[in-house]
């Protein structure tokens, strides 16, 4: 089957024995991806467990120490530019320049990309209303909230229409409506055949808006799958996301020390 983006049958992105090691930092351990046309894939997991330093790898900004990676059938490490023509990034602290507007940073990248000007203009401009961006459009961007710098990253990414979106934590600073439309975003980008990989360490993000989860845990995959195949390897049926994730990487008896800790902390407090 055909797509916007090519053939349906090969993986987007593809991932096998990707380590990353950072001096004595095990970063990524033998991570082995294989993201479908259509997919959005969830890289659930808390701080530190490696999935800026997946992304970033994926992206051809970082090399692995072991173990080979394919985006859109392409080799980061042989084919850069050409890697990255194929992917939307927004970086977890996306880089803005804080004296341009939104709309001259967006018609910088257009032009850097190479995008027919008046293609690129629609564009940006329908995202722009969809975001609720307009009315700051031509302010400098030194000026924008958190949450509409983030937008304005994603817009563009989004301005050469790449077949494979790397999110990182896409929702930070984001309100409930913006939230929304990133959501609606992804799930339009995958029905047309784009494959979406993401990373979060919400659980309800991840549950709400991902066809798949890998859980990654001190830079490991420990667990991949649908939520209810996700559910399946936890023993006792239904539960939600975060009581899954907590008993994968046995954070149950952590948090549980934790919870009884704070409680008497609080209720020695009230004694005082
Ligand atoms: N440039 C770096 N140099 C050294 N250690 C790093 C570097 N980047 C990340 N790390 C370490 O690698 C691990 C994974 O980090 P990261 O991928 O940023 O996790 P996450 O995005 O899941 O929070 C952490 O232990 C972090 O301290
Ligand atoms: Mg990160």
């Amino acid at each position: 089957m055909q797509s916007k983006f090519g053939s349906a049958s090969e993986p987007l992105i593809e991932t096998s024995g990707l380590t990353k090691q950072f001096g004595s930092v095990q970063a990524l351990i033998d991570l082995n991806l294989r993201i479908m046309p259509g997919e959005i894939y969830g890289l659930l997991g808390p701080n530190g467990a490696g999935k800026t330093t997946a992304i970033k790898t994926i992206l051809g900004l970082l090399e692995p120490t072991s173990g080979w990676i394919k985006v859109a059938g392409l080799d980061p490490a042989k084919n850069p530019i050409e890697v990255k023509s194929k992917i939307g990034y927004v970086a977890e602290n996306p880089i803005v320049y804080d004296s341009l507007s939104p709309r001259d940073f967006l018609e910088f990248v257009a032009s850097i990309r190479k995008i027919d000007q008046a293609v690129s203009n629609k564009m940006v401009t329908n995202l722009a209303n969809a975001f609720d961006m307009a009315q700051y459009f031509d302010s400098p961007m030194a000026t924008l909230s958190l949450g509409m710098k983030q937008k304005v990253a994603l817009i563009a990414s989004l301005i050469h229409q790449p077949p494979v979106l790397l999110l990182d934590e896409p929702l930070n600073g984001l309100d409930a409506k913006s939230s929304r439309i990133v959501k609606d975003l992804v799930s339009f980008h995958a029905e047309n055949g784009g494959a979406v990989l993401f990373s979060t360490h919400i659980m309800e993000v991840a549950q709400q808006i991902c066809s798949r989860i890998g859980i990654i845990y001190q830079g490991k995959l420990i667990a991949e799958g649908t939520l209810d195949q996700l559910r399946g390897q936890t023993e006792g049926k239904g539960g939600t996301l975060e009581e899954v994730f907590l008993k994968l990487t046995h954070e149950e008896s952590a948090v549980a020390d934790t919870t009884k800790m704070l409680r008497e902390a609080f209720l020695k407090n009230e004694v005082n």
